[in-house]
C-alpha cells in the first residue's frame, strides 16, 4: 500500500479478527468472522487483519474466506518470519484484490534473549529474508518489531532500515506489552523518523496494548509524532488488557481535530452496530462506562447535567449521539436527578400536572429513588397514576 497522498489522512487497521481474537474467551466461528469484516468494510475500515492462518486451519479457511468476500478494504494476514508462515499467508489472502502479508519478529533485548534463544545478528538476517520472501508474493509487506517499545535503540533502527530496504512498505512499531507512556512513545517514532535514513519510503504504523490503559493515548502521541497508520481493534477487545480501542481513536481524532489536524475515512456513525456485533459474537460485555459505545457514554442521571442538557446538549456532551450511531442521548431518572428531567420525562409519558401536583409527585420519585436503584418510566407511571387516584 502507498502512503496516502493526503498526509494527514490516518490508516486505520483493524486487528479485531486477529490480536481481538488472541483475547482468552473471544474466539469466533467463520461465519461470525465474516459477518464482522463484512461491518468493518462498510465502516470505512483501511485494513482487515483477518487472522493468523498458520495458527490453525480454521484461521487459514477464515482469511481466505475473509479474502474472497471483502473488496474494498485491504485484507491482511499475520505471519512469524518464517517461509511456511509466509505462504500460508500468501495462499489465504490470494482472493483478495488488494492483500497485505504482515510479518513480524521481536527486537528486545529480552524477547530475542529468552524467547527466541536468537541473537541480535541472527534476528536481523531473520528480518531481511522474511521481508525479502513476503515480497515475492505482493508489494503490501508490512513488517513488525515485535516489543518494539523495549528494543535498544540503535538495533531497532538497523533492523527497520533492513526492512525497508528488503521491501516493507508498513512498518509497525508495537508497544506489546502496554509500556509505554505518550510522551515516551512519541519521542520514539520521532527518534525512528529522524535516524532511519530510508523511513520515508515506508508508512510508520503503532500497535499499543491497554496494559496501564494508555493505549489510545500512546496511540495518538505517535499520531503528533509522525505515525500514519494506527492499529486498533473494536471495543478495544485484544490480548491481556486489550489493544487500543478504534472507536476512542476515530471519535478522538474527529472530536479535537482543533488541536489534532488528522482524520480517518471511517464513517463514525457505524461505531455502536459494530460494538454491538462484536460484543454479542464474543460475549464480551462493554462496561457501561465504556468511553462511546458504553451504555452510560451518552446519558446523564445527575440533576444539574440534566439540566444543564435540557438547555443545551454541549453544557455536557462533546459529541453528538448521532455522530456514534445513536438516535439520542438518555436522561436517566434516578435520585440524582433534578425536577427539569422529572418534568421533562412526564412531558414525555403525556401528564400535565399543576405545580403542586408536581412538587408532590416529585417528592414522592425521590423517595423512590432512594431505596430503588434504576427508576423506569413504569416506575414513574404507577407513581403519578397512584397520585391521581387512578390505579
Ligand atoms: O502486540 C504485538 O506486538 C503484536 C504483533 C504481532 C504486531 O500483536
Ligand atoms: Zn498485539
Amino acid at each position: 500500500m502507498t502512503p496516502h497522498p493526503d498526509a494527514n489522512r490516518i490508516t486505520i487497521f483493524d486487528t479485531t479478527l486477529r490480536d481481538g481474537e488472541q483475547s482468552p474467551g473471544a474466539s469466533m466461528n467463520l461465519e461470525e468472522k465474516i459477518r464482522i469484516a463484512q461491518v468493518l468494510e462498510e465502516m470505512g475500515v483501511d485494513v482487515i487483519e483477518a487472522g493468523f492462518p498458520a495458527a490453525s486451519n480454521g484461521d487459514f479457511e477464515a482469511v481466505r474466506e475473509i479474502a474472497k468476500t471483502i473488496t474494498t478494504s485491504v485484507v491482511c494476514g499475520l505471519s512469524r518470519a518464517t517461509k511456511n508462515d509466509i505462504e500460508r499467508v500468501a495462499e489465504a489472502i490470494a482472493p483478495a484484490p488488494r492483500g497485505r502479508i504482515h510479518t513480524f519478529i521481536s527486537t528486545s533485548p529480552l524477547h530475542m534473549k529468552y524467547k527466541l534463544q536468537l541473537e541480535p545478528a541472527d534476528v536481523y538476517q531473520r528480518v531481511i529474508d522474511s521481508v525479502t520472501y513476503a515480497r515475492r508474493f505482493t508489494d503490501d509487506v508490512e513488517w513488525s518489531c515485535e516489543d518494539g517499545s523495549r528494543s535498544e535503540h540503535d538495533f531497532l533502527c538497523r533492523c527497520i532500515e533492513a526492512a525497508i530496504d528488503a521491501g516493507a512498505r508498513t512498518i509497525n512499531v508495537p508497544d506489546t506489552v502496554g509500556y509505554a507512556i505518550p510522551d515516551e512513545f512519541a519521542a520514539l517514532i520521532s527518534m525512528i523518523r529522524n535516524r532511519v535514513p530510508n523511513i520515508d519510503k515506508a508508512v510508520i504504523s503503532v500497535h499499543c496494548h491497554n496494559d496501564l490503559g494508555l493505549a489510545v493515548a500512546n496511540s495518538l502521541a505517535a499520531v503528533g509524532a509522525g505515525a500514519r497508520q494506527v492499529e486498533c481493534t473494536i471495543n478495544g477487545l485484544g490480548e491481556r488488557a486489550g489493544n487500543a480501542a478504534m472507536e476512542e481513536i476515530v471519535m478522538a481524532l474527529r472530536t479535537r481535530h482543533d488541536r489534532m489536524p488528522f482524520h480517518s475515512g471511517v464513517k463514525s456513525e457505524t461505531i455502536m452496530r459494530a460494538s454491538r456485533l462484536v460484543s454479542a459474537i464474543t460475549g464480551f460485555v462493554v462496561q457501561p462506562n465504556k468511553a462511546i459505545v458504553g451504555a452510560n457514554a451518552f446519558a446523564h442521571e445527575s440533576g444539574i447535567h440534566q439540566d444543564g442538557m435540557l438547555k443545551h446538549a454541549g453544557t455536557y456532551e462533546i459529541m453528538t449521539p448521532e455522530s456514534v450511531g445513536l438516535s439520542r442521548s438518555k436522561l436517566v431518572l434516578g435520585k440524582h436527578s433534578g425536577r427539569h428531567a422529572f418534568r421533562e420525562k412526564l412531558k414525555d409519558l403525556n401528564y400535565e400536572l399543576g405545580d403542586n401536583a408536581l412538587e408532590d409527585a416529585f417528592r414522592r420519585f425521590k423517595e423512590l429513588a432512594d431505596i430503588k436503584k434504576d427508576v423506569f418510566d413504569e416506575d414513574i407511571v404507577a407513581l403519578v397514576d397512584d397520585q391521581l387516584g387512578r390505579s
